[in-house]
């Protein structure tokens, strides 16, 4: 069995990918620090996977605990590095905390792997770095555009670094997987989103104020120029976005040469509007949503939706959950919390 290493492996996305790489047939190893975690995501993981997943609980940025990590675990046939911190308010807020952390520990990463010899990398990139695209709907071609915040900055930034390295023929294949909204849950409700504090995405906030834990929700926005007024964005299952990574790492083994880097958006290509989530919530939960019309919330988007032409042609990866499912699966999760 490969052995993949998956940094911020009990995060949200982290841990269903773990799932999937399991399932896949590779051996998931998880590095995490818990800063944006709780130990009950690798209960959730034994749970399905009927096993305790290997785990090293430490910081990315620590280039001894790294070094250390892939001097014991042997051969690593690649790593998937989602640990980062990605809460855009909060980086407006403490930029140097972000950069700081984004940035130094893909580069760190970097060392230790070309120290190790590891070969591949998948890394967490966003649909943040097209920022409002000129037209729709967004391909990997489409010119990025100025971040607007530290968060989407260190994205940018990250995926310049990768750029460089492979210019100079560093020895690495790298992926960067350009996300757009992931939502839901695994089915089995085992693990999901665990957000700290008042949720800022919509699917969170919708779930809990369905929960009765906040009173109302509100719709930011419905003056844009779209069908119904509310922002329109592509919402993609967890276990999709999961499934994506083990798509990408195949694809990198696949490869001849010794550097590259090629980036893939990954969405389901479809829009859905604010209003369409809701009404969709409703529909998958049974539950009446109390919402209300306000006003825009400021630095959002209109909207953005995903080309997957690339990803479907090279990755042989399609979405395959509705935006119905992903809100069931988000809601069994949610009512598991609030036992
Ligand atoms: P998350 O916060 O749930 O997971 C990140 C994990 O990394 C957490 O478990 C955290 O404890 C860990 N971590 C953070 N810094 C660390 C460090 N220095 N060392 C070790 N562990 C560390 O976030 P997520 O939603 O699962 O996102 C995963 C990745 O995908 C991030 O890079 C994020 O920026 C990116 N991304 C997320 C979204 C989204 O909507 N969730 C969208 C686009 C991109
Ligand atoms: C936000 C971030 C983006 C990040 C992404 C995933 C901003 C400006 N953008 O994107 O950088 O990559 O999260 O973490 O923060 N909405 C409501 N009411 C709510 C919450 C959201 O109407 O209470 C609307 C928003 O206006 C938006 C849509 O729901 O139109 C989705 O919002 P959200 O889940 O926060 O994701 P993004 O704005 O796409």
């Amino acid at each position: 069995m490969q052995k993949i290493l998956v940094t911020g492996g009990a995060g949200y996305i982290g841990s269903h990918t773990v799932v999937a790489l399991h399932e896949a047939g590779f051996e998931p190893v998880i590095v995490d620090n818990f800063s944006n975690a709780d130990k009950s995501a690798i209960d959730g993981i034994k749970a399905i996977l009927q096993k305790s997943p290997t785990l090293y609980q430490g910081d990315c940025n620590d280039a001894a605990f790294m070094d250390q990590v892939f001097a014991k675990e042997g051969k690593i046939a690649g790593v998937i590095h989602f640990a980062a911190s990605k809460a855009v308010g909060e980086s407006v807020q403490k930029p140097i905390q972000y950069y700081a952390n984004n940035i130094n520990s893909l580069l760190v990463l970097l060392q230790t792997m070309e120290k190790h010899q590891c070969p591949h990398l998948v890394f967490s990139s966003s649909c943040t770095v097209y920022g409002q695209p000129d037209e729709l709907p967004v391909t990997e071609a489409t010119p990025k555009k100025q971040a607007t915040s530290p968060y989407g900055n260190t994205k940018a930034v990250c995926e310049e670094i990768l750029e460089d390295a492979v210019t100079a023929k560093y020895p690495i294949k790298a992926i960067a997987l350009r996300y757009f909204n992931p939502i839901g849950a695994h089915p089995s409700a085992h693990i999901g989103e665990l957000p700290i504090g008042v949720p800022n995405n919509l699917v969170p906030f919708v779930t809990q104020a369905a929960a009765g834990i906040r009173e109302k929700i509100t719709v930011f926005g419905n003056d844009y120029d779209t069908p119904d007024g509310t922002c329109l964005r592509d919402y993609i299952h967890v276990m999709d976005l999961a499934d994506a990574h083990v798509k990408a790492f195949e694809f990198l083994e696949k490869q001849n040469q010794s550097s590259l880097i090629e980036y893939f958006n990954v969405g389901t290509g479809k829009p859905n509007s604010v209003l369409e989530v809701i009404q969709t919530f409703e529909e998958a939960s049974g539950v009446k949503l109390n919402y209300e019309l306000g006003p825009r919330r400021p630095g959002d988007v209109e909207q953005t939706y995903a080309d997957v032409t690339k990803s479907t042609k090279l990755l042989g990866w399609k979405a395959t959950r509705s935006l119905f499912e992903s809100l069931r699966d988000a809601w069994n999760w949610q009512q598991k919390l609030s036992q």
